[in-house]
């Protein structure tokens, strides 16, 4: 399903001292099956435009159309909306409440009206698609390690079966065994389940090496929006938005400075190491 963004604009408190331009002419088409990384500094509206994707923010002027329908048609039913796009809010671990693992994930199936069985089946999908150990299925989510709940998140808005996923800053917070937990598991579901997954996050370094399309956000605008190695060839514009590009980035264009005949555009540490090989000769 297509996701299109036409003009839209989104701004906090209006017709106040303290109104905000979160969104500024925002243009995107959303196609299936892609891996999205959304990257800015903070406050640059990630979250703001995401929270437009699923209808929970509704737009100041503009068009979102899914699946061909304009969203804010007064006859659109917005539940069809959330049905299909779900959204993993930042520091998802707070929203869990229920008293065990399984009547958590559970809660978004029943919302949608799934009788009791037909719930229990997506939840147990679910948990196994994000590789959730089974002998913790019924013990407390407030017991858990920190990536452990927010497996949990995740596998509750993946029980709900959305087309796109849509995750704020799943990372943060997370100490780096946990993030690369999260992003392997990210990785898997793209190549198992047939969904969009868009990734919020302020790490260049991290989307770097998953994501297929990469949206910079500045300033609540789409600055680039473009493959990964596109994207990072302005390394240099991105430093003054205060965004890095990855580590590799810098190396390899110091590298070809130095003479060395590598591709300065790889993105991703095995890239590098193939074409430094391949400069060498190796
Ligand atoms: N609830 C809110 N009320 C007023 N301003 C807000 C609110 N949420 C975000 N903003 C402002 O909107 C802009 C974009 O914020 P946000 O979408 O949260 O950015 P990001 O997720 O990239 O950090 C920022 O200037 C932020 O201060
Ligand atoms: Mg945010």
């Amino acid at each position: 399903m297509s996701i299109i963004l036409d003009k839209v604009n989104y701004s906090y408190s209006v017709g106040t001292a303290y109104e905000v331009n979160a969104l500024k002419d925002i243009n995107l088409k959303i196609e299936d099956n892609e891996f999205i990384g959304i990257i800015g500094h903070t406050g640059s509206g990630k979250s703001t435009l995401t929270q437009h994707l699923n209808g929970l923010v509704k737009a100041t002027s503009g068009h979102i159309y899914v699946d061909g329908e304009d969203i804010y048609d007064n006859d659109y039913d917005m539940r069809k909306l959330r049905n299909k796009v779900g959204l993993v809010f930042q520091y998802p671990e707070h929203q869990l409440f229920e008293t065990t693992v399984f009547e958590d994930v559970c809660f978004g199936p029943k919302n949608q009206g799934l009788d009791k069985k037909k719930a229990q089946l997506k939840a147990f999908e679910a948990l196994y698609n994000v590789g959730f150990p089974e002998k913790l299925f019924y013990s407390s989510p407030f017991e858990l390690s920190g990536g452990q709940k927010r497996r949990v998140a995740i596998a509750g808005v993946l029980a709900m079966q959305p087309k796109v996923l849509i995750l704020d800053e799943p990372t943060a917070g997370l100490d780096p065994a946990g993030r690369d937990e999260i992003f392997e598991l990210l990785a898997k579901m793209r190549k198992e389940l047939n969904i969009t997954i868009i990734l919020v996050s302020h790490s260049m370094e991290d989307v770097a090496n998953y994501v297929d399309r990469i949206i910079v956000m500045n300033k609540g605008q789409v600055m680039y929006d473009d493959a990964p190695r596109e994207v990072f060839k302005h390394y240099k514009e991105l430093e003054k938005m205060g965004l890095a590009a990855p580590q590799v980035t810098y190396l390899m264009h110091e590298l070809k400075e130095k003479g060395l005949q590598v591709d300065e555009t790889a993105t991703t540490v095995d890239e590098a190491k193939q074409s430094i090989l391949r400069a060498l000769g190796r």
